[in-house]
């Protein structure tokens, strides 16, 4: 039977986490495009679930069990109609439990780590024969086999893209998995993270993310042969035609080199928004952290990415309840987060990971102290983005348009600080960048109307 004859298959990605697993589950619909795989938009309807899981906190790993679960219920339920459903689990915790998935989860039929999602084709018509675990970190580069999306597709997928500059983490944070969920730091090379770039805004992409597990760590092989920075990629990116927005995510303090600073003062494309975690704002605990720097070298760093840009508004990501985090050091940690004022955040009770140095340190901090102290920072946090989306009503700022809006003839986008923004005005195409004053300021959104006359208008 020739391929084009054959009822398309159905494929339903679920990703948790980052924003990586956000580009991953685009890519692997798209290498399992050209075997006749079609998105489903709900799981019931689909011929192959695949869960693209998060490690990095017990919650978020123990969720998947839970979610197998119900997809064992529901495979039972196609069967009945006469329908085969294959389940792959894919993402950090395909790579950090393996074949324990398989003991602990019955009916997953193959187990996908990052790294080889190029194999997926092969790997799914082995799985319908056997089960299957591929967690290896291979030698080839997946990104050299994993297909550009159509053109349509990219287009119906709106505006804003990521893209995977980098990926792993030599930090080794004494909390984290990702160091061991997705290995060593490669960074790709330039002239093929400038080649999708141009795919992408030759499909109409107008704001592209680069990701990265450490993504100001990025040392890619250039086209002169010798090895960039972040801050000259981003250089290079701004100069394709239709890019009007650069972000990247996520940086580690220790890695805000002077170029990446410098750029932020002289490409007018990057954004003023700058996700930067701190974890902790005491030095006792940063250093059981292995974080490598200390409060303040974190403030003076701010500082100087300030002066280069003085629009500049920061995120970061908290946690509370370390190991050894006494009430004195939590104090800390909220002197930190006044003096730094932040615009938007997340943050998250310690959770002892296995196989982390921090799991086996003494002096773990009992949940409801760990609580406490979380209610107390979010409140604080909450605050300040309050007062920072107040502080937006009545400015000028640049809109790129990337959603229908919440409700009927209102269209959405994102400020230069992330913040989404609604608007009734007509005429407003998805893609475009408008300039908008900003008129009101909601739970979760800010309202504005487009301005005719652009006097002082942000990014
Ligand atoms: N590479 C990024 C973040 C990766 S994980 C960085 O260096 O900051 C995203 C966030 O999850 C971290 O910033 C941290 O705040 C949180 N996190 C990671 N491990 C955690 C753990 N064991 N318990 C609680 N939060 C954790
Ligand atoms: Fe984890 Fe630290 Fe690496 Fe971030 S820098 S991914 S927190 S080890
Ligand atoms: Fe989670 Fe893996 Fe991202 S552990 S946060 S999905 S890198």
């Amino acid at each position: 039977m020739h391929e084009n004859d054959r009822q398309p298959r159905k494929v339903f990605i679920r990703s948790y986490g980052c924003q990586m697993n956000v580009y991953d589950a685009q890519r692997m619909a798209d290498v399992l495009a050209p075997e006749g795989f079609v998105e489903a938009e709900r799981a019931e309807d689909a011929d192959l679930v695949v869960l693209n899981t998060c490690h990095i906190r017990e919650k978020a790993a123990e969720k998947v069990y839970s979610e197998l679960g119900r997809m064992r219920v529901m495979r039972a339920e196609r069967a009945a109609l006469g329908q085969n459903t294959m389940i792959a689990v894919a993402g950090c915790v395909a790579q950090a439990e393996g074949a324990e998935i398989m003991k602990r989860a019955h009916g997953v039929d193959l187990v996908v780590g990052p790294q080889s999602y190029h194999r997926l084709p092969e790997l799914l018509s082995r799985a319908s024969r056997e089960k299957v675990v591929d967690t290896d970190f291979p030698a080839d580069d997946k990104f050299d086999h994993l297909p550009a999306a159509s053109r349509a597709k990219t287009l119906a997928r709106g505006p804003a893209a990521f893209l995977t500059v980098q990926e792993g983490c030599d930090k080794f944070c004494t909390f984290c998995v990702v160091p061991y969920t997705r290995g060593a730091e490669t960074s790709r090379a330039v002239a093929k993270i400038v080649a999708e770039a141009e795919r992408l805004a030759d499909a109409g992409v107008r704001e592209l993310t680069l990701l990265g597990q450490n993504v100001n760590a990025f040392h890619g092989e250039g086209p002169d042969g010798r090895i960039w920075g972040l801050g000259r990629l981003l250089h290079r990116l701004a100069m394709i035609p239709g890019i009007a927005r650069l972000r990247y995510t996520t940086s580690h303090p220790r890695d805000m080199d002077d170029e990446l600073i410098a750029a932020h003062r002289d490409l007018a494309e990057l954004m003023p928004y700058l996700h930067l975690p701190v974890q902790s704002g005491s030095n006792r605990i940063l250093a059981a952290m292995n974080r490598q720097h200390t409060a303040d070298d974190y403030r003076r760093l701010v500082e100087r990415i300030r002066v280069a840009q003085p629009e500049l508004a920061l995120s970061s990501d908290f946690i509370t309840g370390f190991p050894g985090e006494t009430d004195a050091d939590f104090e800390d940690t909220m002197r930190l987060v006044r003096d730094i004022g932040y615009a938007s955040t997340f943050s998250f009770k310690y959770s002892a990971r296995p196989g982390t140095p921090a799991a086996e340190m003494d002096e773990q901090v009992p949940e409801n102290v760990k609580s406490g102290r979380l209610h107390a920072l979010q409140a604080l946090l909450e605050d300040q983005r309050q007062t920072f989306n107040r502080s937006c009503v009545g400015r000028v700022m640049n809109v790129l348009f990337d959603r229908a809006g919440r409700h009927p003839g209102q269209v959405a986008g994102r400020s230069p600080f992330l913040q989404p923004v609604q608007t009734e005005a007509r005429g407003i195409q998805i893609g475009d960048v408008v300039a908008m004053r900003i008129t009101g300021n909601g739970t979760n959104s800010l309202f504005g109307e487009p301005v005719d006359e652009v006097m002082e208008a942000v990014a």
